[in-house]
């Protein structure tokens, strides 16, 4: 469907003029010679219109009343202005009340086609967000995300949570992989306890005890009996977080108790059945740990049954924004704080940033900032320095150096970077990039059948 533009303008020139340049370019025109006939389309509730193009000064009502009450009623169609040279300043008074963008007059027919194509895409964007919001019900508990690569994450969620099969959660640091284990065990309805043991953080000659439990005269100090974490999760679920640290000794126990849904406490003769369901998670290469030795490959194959894999974060910035409002609102009702904004510009540097330590490192972020915002809005200056600074194309290019990318990578990774910072505005990227529209199309195009995904 084409889209269409309402014209309130009360020069006649000005008004054929912009029509025809609109007509040309594939919109649907409307036309008003006053405020008030652009008021009553306005007011048509089946009257379709994407995009308002307004004058200053009309006679019956001037375009900055007509502003306010198109803002009103369609808060989803953009407002551009045109303005004679000696009504600047009511224009910006009308960018400030709302409007996307004024353009003086005489201008260039591409200069209006451009801000006409950028508006609506940016109102488009705005849409596909509150869609995305709206959606977001169907997402398991506690874990936000409407992006496609987490929204087929909740689809294998929901058939792992269904499954009394053993789950390997696979994700950098900071991902969520906790979050995705909870959720698993949360939707499975099962009864008992969510068990989680951090394998590395408990020390190499105590895990087996911690995990098997023992028997009182198992070895000195250990005067009471005791029941692992293995029995506390029966029934329920045993979250092995960073299984690839389990010493290899414990390995072909803890496999042998999935195998026989039973435990033998250290120092027992006899073994106890438990029901029992293991979800394991690992930021660690655990196949090349297979490889090297260092981890049982039959372990290994007992624990791969499900797979499920959490996406990086830079490879989902459209749930970014998502992330910061919840993390804001989490982060001031927690401090009993009056409620935060995030500026525009701040979202657009959170938005363009890589967050190598995910989504931990971005709740850290916000944490902090919430902590510094003074006023009612979170600024660009209550970032982290390394969050404000880092979206330039240095850090870009240390980081191609290091990872070896090939010329071609890197010309993908920036222009990613770019479409980022454009909040997807893909007519401002190819404008930023110096390339034409459709090269960046076919650059995206090529990229998608790569399989990047939040294109
Ligand atoms: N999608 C999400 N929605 C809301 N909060 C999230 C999401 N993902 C992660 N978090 C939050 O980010 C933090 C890190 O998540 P979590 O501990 O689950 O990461 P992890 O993958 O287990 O990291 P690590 O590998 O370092 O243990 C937690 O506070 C978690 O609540
Ligand atoms: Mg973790």
């Amino acid at each position: 469907m084409r889209d269409r533009a309402l014209i309130a303008e009360d020069h006649d020139d000005m008004r054929d003029l912009l029509q025809e340049v609109l007509d040309d370019a594939g919109y649907e025109t409307l036309v008003a010679a006053n405020g008030r006939q652009a008021l009553a389309h306005i007011k048509k509730e089946n009257e379709m219109i994407d995009l308002v193009i307004t004058d200053v000064r009309m006679p019956e009502m001037t375009g900055h009343e007509l502003l306010a009450k198109a803002r009103e009623l369609r808060p989803e169609s953009p407002v551009i202005v045109i303005t004679a040279f000696g009504s600047v300043e009511q224009a910006v008074e009308m960018v400030k009340a709302g409007a996307y963008q004024y353009l003086t007059k005489p201008f260039e027919n591409r200069d209006i086609l451009r801000l006409v194509e950028e508006a609506l895409e940016e109102s488009a964007a705005q849409r596909e967000q509150a869609r995305l919001r709206r959606e977001q019900p169907a997402a398991p508990p506690h874990i936000i995300g409407a992006s496609r690569p987490m929204r087929e994450l909740f689809d294998h969620i929901a058939l792992a949570a269904r499954s009394a099969s053993t789950v390997l959660v696979i994700g950098e640091s900071g991902t969520g992989k906790e979050l995705v284990a909870r959720a698993v065990h949360e939707m499975s309805g099962r009864e008992g306890a969510f068990v989680p043991v951090n394998c590395a953080a408990i020390p190499a000659e105590l895990i087996e005890s911690e995990l098997f439990g023992h028997t009182g005269s198992a070895f000195t100090g250990a005067k009471q009996p005791r029941a692992g974490l293995i029995e506390a999760s029966d029934g329920g679920t045993l979250f092995l977080d960073e299984v690839g640290e389990l010493p290899p000794p414990v390995q072909p126990k803890l496999l042998r108790s999935l195998q026989e849904g039973a435990v033998r406490r250290v120092g027992a003769n006899i073994e106890k059945s438990v029901d029992l369901r293991v979800v394991a998670a690992t930021n660690r290469d655990l196949e090349q740990d297979v490889r090297d030795g260092r981890f049982r490959e039959d372990l290994f194959w007992r624990l791969n049954v499900i797979r499920l894999e959490v996406p990086p974060l830079r490879e989902r910035p459209v749930d970014i924004p998502l992330l910061v409002e919840h993390f804001v609102n989490k982060t001031t009702e927690a401090g009993k704080k009056p409620p935060l904004d995030v500026s525009s510009e701040a979202l657009a540097i959170l938005t363009a940033y890589s967050w190598p330590g995910n989504v931990r490192e971005l709740e850290n972020a916000i944490e902090r900032a919430v902590a510094f915002a003074r006023g009612t809005v979170i600024t660009p200056a209550d970032l982290p320095k390394r969050v404000r600074t880092s979206g330039g194309a240095s850090a870009l290019i240390a980081r191609s150096i290091e990872q070896n990318m090939t010329l071609r990578e890197l010309e993908r990774e920036y222009i990613l970077g770019v479409l980022r910072r454009t909040g997807g505005n893909k007519s401002r990227a190819a404008e930023l990039l110096g390339l034409d529209r459709k090269t960046l199309y076919r650059r995206l195009d090529e990229y998608r059948a790569d399989g990047a995904t939040g294109l």
